[in-house]
């Protein structure tokens, strides 16, 4: 399994930038084959972006699960499939901005997998479930519900564990120790396996939530982690490429 690090720059940056940045990331990092490298800008910098680079495969941040249909501001499955090879799916953004129950991410990534694009699922706790102890129970429910009936023989998917807690630029946010990270993570792979059985083995899991080029060796160390997404830290072109460089560094790819 390749180590993959993806950069999600949410609302945050425009079209030529979008470009300029993503080829940027990609000329630094011409020689990075050892690795999978994914940008996901807004849609409507996907063509662009990936008009820009070369080795960096793009991503979408969203997507909706129907093909076509009468859904105004709403970019259908079979669109995002010409411009992006992955999609970001049950953000903790888009849980608590948007409603987005675990019946509809569920929908979007069976959807998303059966298009060929490769799904980036997240899940993670609030700070009020952690504070209540319920940080197990809330990501068994997660993966349950958001993954039943995925064939992991047949598709590929990338899970995200991100902490809603310890998602940068949120007033009271944390930074996890990678101590707490293992914890959690040694929970998911046994959900994982009650999921997907032995295809359990090939699924890449990323952390996210505050990775940053300071933090970024301890993380990537941890046995269950191959790789991260990342928000903040990727805006700048300087500070991601350098989480590549620890990433190859730490994975020795
Ligand atoms: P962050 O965001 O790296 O800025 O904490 C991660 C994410 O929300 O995907």
């Amino acid at each position: 399994m390749k180590p993959l690090l993806v950069a999600n720059w949410k609302m945050n940056i425009g079209l030529a930038e979008a470009a300029q940045k993503a080829k940027a990331i990609d000329d630094a990092l011409e020689d990075a084959r050892g690795i999978d490298i994914v940008i996901c800008p807004s849609f409507p910098s996907l063509p662009l972006v990936a008009g820009a680079v070369d080795v960096v495969q793009v991503g979408a941040q969203n997507l909706h699960p129907d093909e076509k249909g009468n859904l105004t501001g709403e970019v259908s499955v079979s669109v995002v499939r010409e411009c992006a090879s992955y999609v970001i799916l049950g953000h903790s953004e888009r849980r608590a901005n948007f409603a987005e129950t675990d019946d509809f991410i569920h929908r979007k990534v069976m959807s998303a997998a059966d298009h060929g694009i490769i799904p980036i699922f997240c899940f993670g706790e609030t700070a009020s479930q952690r504070a209540q102890g319920k940080t197990n129970h809330v990501i068994e429910e997660q993966l349950e519900s958001g993954l039943k009936g995925f064939d992991a023989a047949r598709h590929e998917i990338v899970l995200a564990y991100e902490p809603v807690w310890a998602i940068s630029g949120k007033a009271g946010s944390e930074v996890a120790t990678p101590e707490e990270i293992s914890k959690t993570l040694a929970v998911v792979k046994e959900k994982m396996t009650d999921i997907f059985g032995s295809g359990a083995k090939n699924i890449r899991i990323l952390y996210g939530g505050s990775t940053a080029p300071e933090n970024a060796h301890d993380i990537f160390s941890l046995q269950n982690v191959s790789g991260a997404l990342v928000g903040g830290a990727s805006l700048e072109p300087d500070s991601f490429i350098a989480m590549v460089h620890n990433l190859i560094e730490v994975k020795n790819v």
